[in-house]
């Protein structure tokens, strides 16, 4: 059937918002068919974090896709699944020894799930199934993962048909207006969890989830650093499994390739995803400790699995990704280069008083506008100021990515989170054109602008 681009689209997702329609895309570059270059500052959802077209990924991929494409894994083994499975396991925690793949974040959380839960039927410990998550926070759109989801727009059609799952609120210090220092902020919050399994009944407890650096819902919100720690001693008093969402965080966008590995932390069960793939295959993994997997193993067997889990052509790519990620030493890059770019948006603080806060860690950033950074009180909703300069800035040529901040109600953050491989160079192809969109967004908002500062 003829197709022209100009045609109305059967296609649907969020809203029905169009876009241009994509040609091609290289390195931190993308090209719509009329051939505007876009800089993709967002990773697309923080996942090509390699870059787009890497020829190791390609010609792994095509190598792959001459020998087969998919063995079912009741049926086969898979020398890239093997490969790959090894590679992760060496660069993960001791003794975190077993993977298991899926196709993305959502079915990456809810394996993380089902192995805690399982893993506690075999201990002898069927009492406990509750999962403590944080909120504001995102853990995936399938029905699991969204009841550990704390951001109000996704999660509140569905309500009905969620096993809500206990929350706590995240260590969002920055809005916080007390005397504390920087190390009781991180006790305080760490308390919360302490004092919620206490509440909920220590021995219904299975796990507590969360992002070591935070993603879309919190814009890359990073606790104290005491608050790592604290939460993982607190886990271990009361049997609980530590659950860390590196779907966002994980493979070396913040420097390191688990985040957790900032503070030296060993959770339980880590989930992977968007960047593991980095755009080239939907790949995603769950990555458990020894004695969890090989009790559930003795006790009769792991009861879930999605049928791409492990097929070689998705892990062919994953394994020259992480390759890629190795031998061009990007993770030590993106602790370099995101170092250079958050102080590049922290001097922005001085020209836009209307930003409030900017926070993150190696190429995981975010900033975030506010009315009063006195107050951290927000823009008015209404102005729909997370919408407007997206799409001043893609105008540009720029991609960022924004949120709601306040539980998806209410305030504005933009994820500033180009792939591993930008350049110092490049910082500027991204900084001039944000500025020139905040500009416009002050212009046309009425927002104050340090015009001294350049
Ligand atoms: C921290 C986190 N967990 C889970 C997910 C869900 O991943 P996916 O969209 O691949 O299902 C995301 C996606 O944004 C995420 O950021």
């Amino acid at each position: 059937m003829d197709w022209n681009p100009e045609q109305k689209s059967r296609l649907f997702y969020q809203t029905r918002q169009r876009r241009p329609l994509l040609d091609r895309a290289e390195g931190v570059y993308l090209w719509d068919v009329n051939g505007k270059r876009y800089l993709d500052a967002a990773s697309g959802a923080m996942v090509s974090n390699i870059g787009h077209s890497n020829p190791r990924v390609i010609e792994a991929m095509r190598r792959q896709m001459e020998r087969s494409t998919f063995g079912y894994r009741l049926h086969f083994e898979n020398e890239p699944a093997e490969r790959l499975a090894a590679t992760i396991a060496s660069l993960s925690p001791p003794g975190h020894e077993k993977v298991f793949f899926v196709s993305g974040g959502s079915e990456a959380v809810e394996s993380c799930l089902k192995l805690a839960r399982q893993y506690t039927i075999a201990a002898g410990q069927g009492e406990r199934w509750r999962v403590i998550s944080r909120s504001p926070s995102y853990h995936g759109s399938t029905l699991g993962a969204l009841a550990l989801t704390g951001y109000q727009p996704l999660t509140a059609p569905f309500t009905p048909m969620l096993r809500e799952m206990p929350k706590i609120p995240s260590p969002r210090c920055y809005l916080d207006r007390d005397d504390l220092s920087e190390d009781e902020r991180g006790l305080y919050y760490a308390e919360l969890l302490r004092q919620k399994i206490i509440e909920l009944g220590p021995e219904t407890v299975l796990a507590f989830i969360m992002e070591p650096v935070g993603g879309a819902s919190t814009g890359a919100l990073v606790a104290p650093d005491v608050y790592y720690g604290r939460i993982s001693e607190i886990c271990d008093e009361f049997g609980v499994l530590l659950i860390y969402d590196e779907v966002m965080s994980g493979v070396g966008r913040t420097g390191k390739f688990l985040a957790a590995e900032h503070w030296n932390i060993a959770p339980d069960i880590v989930a992977l995803a968007k960047g593991f793939g980095a755009g080239y295959a939907a790949l995603g993994a769950m990555i458990a400790h020894d004695d969890i997997v090989n009790a559930v193993l003795d006790s009769g067997g792991f009861q879930h699995g999605h049928t791409y889990a492990g097929n070689p052509l998705a892990c062919a790519a994953g394994l020259a990704v992480v390759q890629e990620i190795i031998e061009n030493d990007l993770m030590a890059h993106t602790e370099q280069v995101g170092a250079q770019l958050k102080a590049e948006l922290e001097k922005l603080m001085s020209r836009y008083p209307f930003i409030g806060d900017v926070r993150g860690k190696g190429l995981l950033l975010a900033f975030e506008t506010v009315a009063d950074r006195r107050t951290m009180e927000p823009l008015p909703p209404e102005w729909m100021v997370y919408h407007k300069l997206v799409e001043y800035a893609y105008e540009r040529g720029l991609i960022i990515y924004s949120r709601r901040t306040r539980d998806g109600i209410a305030g504005d953050h933009f994820m500033i989170c180009p792939p591993m491989i930008t350049t110092v160079d490049q910082l500027g192809e991204i900084l001039e054109p944000l500025k020139a969109s905040l500009d416009e967004l002050a212009a046309e908002l009425n927002l104050p602008v340090s015009r001294s500062v350049p």
